[in-house]
């Protein structure tokens, strides 16, 4: 058997939630846009809300669809790619998957094997970790720190190089911190990956909800797939900035076809194909001027959002602090008392209990390879009266039941 790690954010969600039978009044553990849905999207981007969106598809015999995807939604992800970094990528070098977590799966499986070494950045989403983990692959994390502002050091890249590193993982916005690689610190990566023949792989689900920095910055990541190397490998999906994680609809796209092709080998064993009834929907949700109107929205409410977050965290500057996110609907917090972290589970269960706030316990789910001691992950994509009942109910929490929390010994 596959020895795997449990998946700790789902597993904080789903056992720790309903083995307390608690039920979640302000759900601030999400880390997506508020979901829209259908009847919404047809009034996104243009004027015209009469659209039948179903008819197309009404009449559509239901077999397994292209090998690869639809050709239609593989030419609007294809476009979203053009519009944004000026990339030309082929419709046969992307691949659609249910998700980004099946794109990741699929990446890690296919492409690495157990004699592997892969640079995995820290912290980050548990998958791209544990995965490589549960197939035998030799992982080292490549740790940010918030003292550094969750920037990743690239002299601390080199020395993680070994003669069988084979992949560079990154996640780009981050989970959870809500920071991102500048275009800088990208091109570095890049230029080390191929001085050594590393595949850069990318998970960018978090794409292109920066909220807080604009194109015209010059530290504004781009996609990897916009480098200029081939070996890159970027994943995204509906489910973050484009606020539609019940469609299920994601992809993996690389410059070399080698490996898309990998990926549809390994595909075909795990699911032939992706929905067609999804996969229409998807398409008809990343045709221009959808796709741009979604994300504008988006990023309007996240900047809207965010400001109350803020607000909340400079009230409260002596108990919590963060370093203020730049892309993504989620950021890390840092919960202390008189300088000492809090233990983040206990504040968890406790505002979970007492107040029906959810918020995601940072040394839980993503680990303590380096001190995340009083973290706490925060999404704050959601809807805006929602919020602000929710950082109500948390600002109760601080005044009455805060000071009882324990604080945890030996960090600092
Ligand atoms: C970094 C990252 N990658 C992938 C996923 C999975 O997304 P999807 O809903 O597209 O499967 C998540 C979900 O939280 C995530 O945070």
């Amino acid at each position: 058997m596959v020895k795997i790690e449990l998946f700790e954010v789902d597993h904080v969600r789903v056992h720790w939630i309903l083995s307390r039978s608690l039920a979640v009044k302000h759900n601030l553990a999400h880390s997506y846009c508020l979901p829209r849905s259908i009847s919404d999207l047809q009034q996104v981007g243009d004027s015209n809300t009469s659209i039948e969106i179903f008819s197309p598809i009404l009449s559509k015999a239901l077999d397994y669809g292209p090998m690869k995807g639809s050709e239609t939604l593989r030419s609007n992800i294809s476009r979203c790619y053009s519009t944004e970094s000026s990339i030309h990528l082929p419709i046969d070098n992307i691949l659609t998957t249910p998700g980004a977590s099946l794109a990741n799966f699929l990446v890690l499986f296919a492409l690495l094997g157990a004699d592997d070494h892969v640079i995995v950045q820290y912290p980050t989403y548990q998958q791209l970790y544990s995965i490589p983990t549960s197939i035998g692959v030799d992982v080292s994390l490549w740790k940010s720190k918030k003292s550094d502002d969750w920037k990743l050091d690239l002299d601390e890249l080199r020395r993680l190089i070994r003669s069988n590193t084979k992949m560079i993982i990154i996640n780009n916005p981050q989970n959870p911190t809500g920071a991102i690689i500048s275009k800088q610190t990208l091109e570095g990566i890049v230029r080390i990956a191929r001085e050594h023949s590393i595949t850069v792989f990318s998970d960018e689900v978090y794409r292109p909800l920066f909220h807080s920095i604009s194109p015209t910055d010059p530290e504004f990541p781009p996609s990897i797939l916009s480098m200029g190397y081939e070996n890159t490998i970027a994943t995204s999906s509906l489910s973050k900035a484009y606020s539609l994680a019940g469609l299920r609809i994601g992809w993996i796209a690389s410059h070399n076809s080698e490996i898309i092709d990998v990926c549809v080998n390994a595909r075909s064993y795990a699911l032939i194909t992706a929905s067609q009834v999804d996969e229409y929907l998807a398409s008809f949700i990343l045709s221009p001027p959808r796709a741009l109107g979604l994300i504008e929205m988006n990023c309007t409410l996240a900047q809207r959002n965010l400001s109350l977050v803020q607000s909340f965290i400079d009230e409260n500057s002596s108990v919590c602090e963060w370093v203020k996110p730049v892309g993504g609907p989620l950021g890390f917090i840092r919960f202390t008392r008189s300088g000492k972290p809090v233990d983040d589970l206990e504040l968890c269960t406790r505002l979970l209990e007492r107040r029906g706030v959810l918020l995601v316990p940072g040394r839980k789910c993503f680990g303590d390879g380096v001190n995340f001691s009083g973290y706490v992950r925060l999404g704050f994509g959601g809807d805006t009266n929602e919020l602000e009942a929710g950082l109500k109910a948390l600002q109760g929490f601080l005044q009455n039941d805060y000071a009882n929390v324990p604080l945890l010994t030996g960090y600092d």
